[in-house]
């Protein structure tokens, strides 16, 4: 059995034990590295991340005979088994529990959407690590979108699932987020990292040379304070941007953004720096990706990286020196840089096949148990978007 069908398995044996019951079909979603374009995707700008071989999966079933009304019922599986029940036509508020949140928020964007849902029971395991920094939340939300989407026939596109992922975690879970990770997960193909426009949603595949290997550094620092330090982010360079009077960053140019700094509290100038010069990063690494480019690829992933530093102020002491040495590790032999929101979570590097195994070797030196950074180094694949399992 492998990793999927083990995580499979775990769905449909959870989905027994709460409702008595065999499930009928199968989805699953996938977590995602950004590769590059970090806080970016709310300020308009080009990303460039990756869906990963690690999953959100769902199992699904008809709704219970003698139940009445509309309603969808969940398990989720990794959190002790805890359920809720959701009645599809009741009006819908947050609720205090964030996993279940996914669910009511997805099922209030459909409505929103003017779709009417079949009810349903669904049982939700995942293998992506919570809090690291690799999407496990927009996987979430979008593998609940597709399951319930596909049981009611609703023939809706990925773009479409990502976006009803993004309004529940923007309007039920309290995450002022972008548009990137929904989007990963729902889009992307196997073997390639996917170039997204965040203002107009367009996307094409870049292909990964197969010389390359993409690696995750788990850090081992779980991330704090996130959604306020995200949200605090997503505010200042909002205030950037109606200080230039530009509707997002992303219409900002370089010289634009050095003209009018005077006026600009120095603070609200580094973001703006920060997202200006990383979107300038991602079509030399698209180019570097596609090419092999790995000594592109060290120069761009490192520029960003101390931008998200310096500029952006969402990186830590241990993760810059973490950085730093897998840099040296690798010279030109590829680039490392932190990914996703940051306070934590995992770095991603992208290093010629051959110096992978000393990408792991010099974390694994530095792995101490008893030390506050207990990190990991592995190679993970770029991966296809969510999608229904029907032959299991
Ligand atoms: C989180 C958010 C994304 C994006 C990244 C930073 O993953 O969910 O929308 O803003 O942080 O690039």
């Amino acid at each position: 059995m492998d990793r999927r069908e083990r995580l499979i398995a775990r769905a449909k044996q959870g989905y027994r034990l709460a409702f008595g019951a065999e499930p009928s079909r199968f989805f699953a979603a996938p977590g995602r590295v950004n590769l590059i374009g970090e806080h970016v995707d709310y300020n308009g700008g080009y990303v460039l991340p990756a869906a990963i071989n690690r999953d959100t999966v769902i199992a699904l079933g008809p709704a219970d005979k003698n139940a009445k009304g509309c309603a969808i019922e969940a398990v989720a599986i990794d959190m002790g088994s805890a359920r809720c029940r959701i009645d599809c036509e009741a009006p819908l508020v947050p609720s205090d529990n964030a996993w279940e949140n996914h669910v009511r928020g997805v099922i209030a964007a459909f409505r929103a959407l003017g779709h009417t849902l079949r009810p349903a029971r669904i049982a939700i395991a995942g293998d992506i690590p919570i809090g690291a920094g690799l999407s496990s939340s927009a996987s979430l939300g979008v593998v609940i979108a597709l399951a319930l989407s596909d049981y009611s026939n609703l023939s809706l596109s990925p773009d479409v699932l990502a976006q009803v992922a993004q309004s529940a975690e923007n309007d039920f879970v309290g995450c002022a987020c972008g548009i990137m990770d929904q989007m990963a997960s729902a889009c992307a193909q196997k073997g390639h990292a996917l170039l997204l426009d965040c203002t107009t949603h367009q996307h094409m595949p870049i292909p990964i040379d197969p010389r390359l290997a993409l690696m995750v550094i788990d850090t081992g620092i779980r991330r704090q304070l996130t959604q306020s330090a995200f949200n605090q982010r997503r505010a200042e360079c909002e205030a950037a941007a109606r200080h230039y009077g530009v509707t997002s960053l992303r219409d900002l140019s370089p010289d634009q953004l050095e003209a009018g700094r005077a006026a600009l509290e120095p603070v609200l100038y580094a973001r703006a720096r920060h997202v200006v010069h990383e979107i300038a990063l991602v079509e030399p690494a698209a180019v570097a990706l596609a090419r092999g480019d790995t000594a592109l690829l060290a120069e761009v992933m490192a520029a960003s990286h101390w931008s998200l530093a310096e500029d952006y102020a969402v990186s830590l002491p241990p993760i810059d020196a973490l950085v730093t040495l897998i840099a040296t590790v690798l010279g030109d032999a590829g680039g490392v840089r932190l990914t996703g929101a940051g306070f934590g979570g995992c770095l991603v590097a992208v290093v010629d096949q051959a110096a992978s195994a000393d990408v792991i070797a010099a974390v694994e030196q530095r792995y101490n148990p008893t030390a506050a950074l207990a990190a990991r180094a592995e190679v993970y694949h770029a991966s296809a978007g969510a999608a229904a399992i029907r032959t299991f």
